[in-house]
Formats: C-alpha cells, sequence, structure tokens
C-alpha cells in the first residue's frame, strides 16, 4: 500500500459515508511517534483502552483511568495529522447515565480535540448513543466480545459461535445504528454472524477477529507489529518488533559490558 498524501483530517461521517465501499483501514496507537508513522497509511486511528493490557501490564483494560485515556489522545493528535483520532471511553466513565456519559466525553473532546469516542455495549448503551449523537459527539459503537464485560462473560471468547447466540447480537447492531452510532466494532464475532451484521446494517463495521467481509479492519499495533507477550488466536504478526527490540538490547549490553560502547572516537554532537 502507498502511503497517502497531506490532506485535511479525515472526519467520522467521511468514515460513515464509506459503508459498502473500499475497505476501512484502522489500527490502535498510543503515543505520538506511532501514530505520526500509522498517520500515512490508516483512515481511523483508535486511541483504544487496550493500552492498559499493552502499555501499562493490566491484566484487562477495567483499571484504565479516564486521565490516562486523555493524556495518551492527546499524544496521538500531536503525530496524528490526517486520519480520524478515536479514543475510548473507559470502564466506569460512561454506563452509569447518558449525562456522565456527556459530561466525560465532552471532556475527551475538548482536551484532545479528537474527532470521535468509542464505547462499549449495544441495545443497552443505544439511548446513550443517541444522547451524544444528538449533542455533538460522534460515537463509534462496539459489540460482541467487549473486553470491559469481561467478568460476564467470563473470559476472552468469540461471541455467536452458535446459532442460537446469534439474535442478540443482531440486535445489538441495529440497535447502535439506529441510535446514531457513526461505525461499530465487531469484536471476536463468529465470521457468518459478523459477515450477516455487514449486510444487515448501514453503518460500517469494523472487524477485529470478525469477517474479511466487514466494511472495515482494527488491530491492536503491537499486536501485529509482533511486540505484544500474549496476542489473541486471530492476530496475524505482519512484523517481529520484539525480537528486534531484544536483538538490539543484547547488542548494547555486550558491548558496554565488554568496554567497546562508546567508542573513543564518538564526538558526541546531541542533535544534528
Ligand atoms: O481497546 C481497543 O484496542 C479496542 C480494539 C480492540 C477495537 O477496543
Amino acid at each position: 500500500m502507498s502511503a497517502q498524501k497531506s490532506s485535511p483530517r479525515v472526519t467520522a461521517p467521511e468514515i460513515r459515508a464509506r459503508k459498502g465501499g473500499e475497505p476501512i483501514v484502522a489500527l490502535t496507537s498510543y503515543h505520538a511517534h506511532t501514530a505520526a508513522i500509522a498517520d500515512r497509511y490508516v483512515d481511523f486511528i483508535l486511541v483504544g483502552d487496550s493500552l492498559g493490557m499493552v502499555m501499562h501490564g493490566f491484566e484487562t483494560t477495567l483499571p484504565v483511568p479516564l486521565d490516562l485515556m486523555i493524556m495518551h489522545g492527546r499524544a496521538e493528535m500531536r503525530g496524528a495529522k490526517h486520519a480520524l483520532v478515536v479514543v475510548d471511553m473507559p470502564f466506569g466513565s460512561y454506563e452509569e447515565s447518558p449525562s456522565q456519559a456527556f459530561h466525560n466525553a465532552a471532556r475527551v473532546i475538548k482536551e484532545t480535540q479528537c474527532g470521535a469516542v468509542k464505547i462499549e455495549g449495544g441495545t443497552r448503551m443505544a439511548g446513550t448513543i443517541r444522547f451524544l449523537a444528538d449533542r455533538g459527539i460522534p460515537v463509534m459503537a462496539h459489540i460482541g466480545l467487549t473486553p470491559q464485560y469481561i467478568n460476564m462473560f467470563g473470559g476472552f471468547k468469540t461471541q455467536g459461535r452458535s446459532r442460537d447466540q446469534w439474535k442478540p447480537i443482531e440486535d445489538d447492531a441495529v440497535a447502535v445504528a439506529e441510535a446514531g452510532a457513526f461505525a461499530v466494532v465487531l469484536e471476536a464475532i463468529a465470521e457468518p454472524l459478523a459477515a450477516k451484521i455487514t449486510g444487515a446494517v448501514r453503518i460500517p463495521t469494523i472487524g477485529i477477529g470478525a469477517s474479511a467481509k466487514c466494511d472495515g479492519q482494527i488491530l491492536v499495533m503491537e499486536d501485529m507489529l509482533g511486540l505484544s507477550p500474549r496476542v489473541p488466536k486471530f492476530v496475524k504478526e505482519f512484523g517481529t518488533v520484539g525480537k528486534a527490540i531484544e536483538k538490539a538490547i543484547a547488542a548494547y549490553a555486550d558491548e558496554v559490558r565488554s568496554r567497546a560502547f562508546p567508542a573513543k572516537d564518538n564526538t558526541y554532537d546531541v542533535m544534528d
């Protein structure tokens, strides 16, 4: 794929308008420098609350505070100048009531200047999605395996494996679309169900461990780079960055221990 030319920032309505068109490319990113690289190739960047597990070593996304999301969202906006930046609302910051969700989502938009927020939940969050959208906050929905619901699921499990589980998930997709979400993430949903939902709803579906028939795809950047210690089975590793980091650190440690680094003729210009 070729790098995109610099152009105005992608908007939520533009992503919404891509339903059934050219596949939407998305990645998570949590800091400015990976944002600047991803920005040349993707349509939107998600500052996912997966950063709690990927960057901060938590077992789940549940401990992630709103202030941390805002801090990473700000870094992301400094790095990405073209892609739409979507910031995840973390557990406990939106579920209590539509007004709690608006209060916190407005903070995210004001303090990061991102273009949209993402919230987890289908039918149960439809009223909140409508409340936010009516007040100027574009919402990406997230259904299927919603990691903030992990204690109810009892683990990170594929949703909709048997047909009798399909109906509530299909209802979730329809509910968030009708409530005004501009797109919906389908996470770890059985392939035929994800394909069926994609054909049924009027907003783009963004798959992660779902179906190639989704309107777009997203992966956690560290997972696809080969940098995460534990990755879901559906992830394809497009890089071996973890191994490259280890090789470089081992080489550095060897040179320090053998007094080969720093070299005597190193003049130490701080920056060029
Ligand atoms: O937090 C996250 O990274 C996400 C993606 C898995 C979609 O929600």
